[in-house]
């Protein structure tokens, strides 16, 4: 895939590009921005996973993620609500780097409307009976039992809205890197190029 980026843009449209992207990776099947990685804190601990990326907003500038409530990062948020969130698109050669605060919607009409749209499949990784990271009793691996009512009392949806963001390309024709910050209603409120 081509470059996403040319020397001769402005970085407000890296940035554009960058959201149309994140777009992508919520609705097309393969994207590499479908996946990305989350990275939290809590005290001297740093943590990374894989979360697929479910939701974005423009402005406010907003990811979003599903998790079980009872998984670990809900620790770490709740302790820490700044996260890094991680994407890189191998062909293109693009990574995307954000650092953002996070939310915990859960039980709630946000978290209801969500788990409403979720396929059947999708909802059973909510409603496993024992918590996620459990330490199974058997020496053989055994399938998570499922609850009898499925329901979305451990669903969570996580907003991420994003604080600053560093965009870098690697190109033979010279790395391009940009860096923006947004405000705290998540309107974008600087953009610069910076050296790679
Ligand atoms: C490609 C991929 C996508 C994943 N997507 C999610 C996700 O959307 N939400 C989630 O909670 N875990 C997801 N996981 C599992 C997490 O990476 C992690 O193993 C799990 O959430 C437990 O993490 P924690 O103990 O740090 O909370 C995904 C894993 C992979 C490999």
């Amino acid at each position: 895939m081509a470059k996403v980026i040319e020397q001769t843009d402005e970085p407000e449209m890296v940035e554009k590009m960058v959201k149309d992207h994140l777009n992508r990776g919520i609705v097309r099947k393969g994207h590499p921005f479908k996946n990305f990685v989350l990275s939290t804190a809590n005290g001297t601990e740093v943590e990374s996973r894989m979360v697929v990326l479910r939701g974005k907003e423009n402005t406010p500038f907003i990811l979003t993620a599903f998790t079980d409530i009872r998984s670990g990062k809900i620790e770490h948020i709740k302790n820490t609500p700044e996260v890094s969130c991680l994407f890189w698109h191998p062909s293109s050669k693009l990574q995307v780097r954000m650092s953002a605060r996070a939310k915990i919607f859960t039980n709630d009409k946000r978290s209801r409307e969500a788990w409403e749209k979720t396929t059947a499949f999708g909802k059973t990784a909510y409603n496993t009976i024992d918590i996620p990271g459990a330490v199974l009793s058997r020496s053989q691996w055994e399938e998570a039992e499922l609850r009898d009512e499925m329901d979305d009392r451990f669903f969570a949806v996580l907003d991420f809205c994003v604080c600053e963001m560093d965009v870098l390309q690697l190109s033979r024709q010279g790395h391009i890197r940009a860096q923006f910050t947004y405000s705290d209603s998540g309107e974008l409120s600087t953009s610069a190029f910076v050296i790679p």
